[in-house]
């Protein structure tokens, strides 16, 4: 059985913050209670609007700052009991590649410099050790040996994106979070990024949660995905399943925004209205009913629990009619053809 690499219990993370003129006390619930379990080799990807608590859940997982409740297990130990000496070797098995490379990168150390560092702090491998194995990282992540004396503003942005994934490699991690980590590049190298992660991790079996907004990057990198809306989980679940077939209102209507991936079943044409809420006042209820063209009464008062059904979870009332209504055989609809599209390599360069 493959090893379970991290796992996430009900993972919340609150900020005080002051409101209004006069600077009342509030508290926004960039994460509220977020749990998944992934193992070695496998991509969760993350997806959901701006603000619904993506970099939040990227800050826990890589221990960057604590939850305010719930538990994380890295390796299967428990980040909250380690003791220091744990909590280090802890923070050296997950690592983070962020959006902007640049910034990430010191302008002042060369990429064989910045790649020798973490080998430097963390190992005990001699000089020559380490320079042997930045060369071999350079070469693994697709640049040439001639790029290792040169410094971070002499790349390209792509180029720049494979440094900070080699970076990220160098300490052979079981897990690294990136965050929308192709969202600044141009199209046409964000799909030689997405292959180089997709390489790696079949080389290495290093698992990944994949944060995007793009959901043909999804399509392409992701085993497992969680779509997330004001801090909470509202369906998550294989790929297929909840791409292809999905059950919240939510998800629906992030996928009818994507021609490609648009879902199997296209009679439920469901627009995504207005904007996110303000998640220091979420509504009550169900927090998406102020935007949901399915919400009924119930919805604004009883929180949806999240459900088992047909192979994801999901948080909606009516998860189950939404899977009736997909499942009538396409026979009735002869004048919409089935849509099986699929979203290969060339899908994530439109
Ligand atoms: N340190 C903080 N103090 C106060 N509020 C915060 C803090 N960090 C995040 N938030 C709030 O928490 C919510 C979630 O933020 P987060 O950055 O996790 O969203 P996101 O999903 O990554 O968005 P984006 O897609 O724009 O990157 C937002 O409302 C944000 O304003
Ligand atoms: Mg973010």
């Amino acid at each position: 059985m493959t090893a379970v690499v991290l796992q996430a219990q009900d993972l919340a993370r609150h900020y005080r913050v002051g409101r209004g003129l006069l600077r009342t006390a509030a508290t926004v619930k960039a994460l509220d209670g977020v749990s998944f379990t992934l193992q070695a080799g496998r991509t969760l990807a993350v997806v959901g609007e701006s603000g619904c608590g993506k970099s939040t859940l990227a800050r826990q997982l890589t221990l960057i700052e604590p939850p305010t409740s719930g538990a994380l297990f890295i390796d299967q130990r428990d980040a909250a009991q380690a003791d220091p000496r744990t909590l280090k070797a802890l923070r050296q098995r997950v690592q983070m590649v962020f959006q902007n490379p640049y910034a990430s990168l010191n302008p002042r150390k060369t990429i064989a410099a910045a790649l020798a560092e973490p080998l430097r702090i963390n190992t005990v491998l001699s000089k020559a050790a380490r320079a042997e194995r930045v060369m071999q990282m350079i070469e693994r992540v697709g640049l040439r040996p001639e790029h290792a004396a040169r410094y971070p503003h002499m790349f390209s942005g792509g180029q720049r994106q494979r440094v900070a994934v080699a970076r990220a490699m160098m300490l052979q991690p079981a897990l690294v979070v990136a965050d929308e980590p192709t969202s600044a590049l141009d199209v046409s190298i964000q799909a030689q990024i997405l292959n180089l992660f997709m390489d790696l991790q079949d080389s290495t079996g290093t698992a990944y949660v994949f944060i995007s907004h793009n959901l043909a990057v999804v399509e392409h990198v992701a085993h497992a995905v969680m779509v997330m809306y004001l801090g909470r989980a509202v369906e998550h679940g294989p790929k297929a399943a909840v791409l292809k077939t999905p059950l919240h209102p939510y998800t629906r209507a992030l996928l009818a925004a994507v021609p490609v991936l648009k879902p199997a079943d296209r009679r439920v044409h469901i627009p995504l209205i207005g904007e996110t809420p303000s998640p220091l006042a979420p509504p009550p209820g169900c927090t998406f009913h102020t935007r949901c063209p399915l919400a009924q009464a119930r919805c604004r008062t009883e929180p949806p629990a999240l459900r088992d059904i047909q192979g994801r979870l999901v948080a909606c009332h009516f998860a189950e009619r939404t899977a009736d209504q997909t499942a009538e055989p396409a026979a009735n609809h002869t004048a919409e053809p089935t849509v099986t599209e699929t979203v290969d390599a060339t899908a994530v360069q439109r």
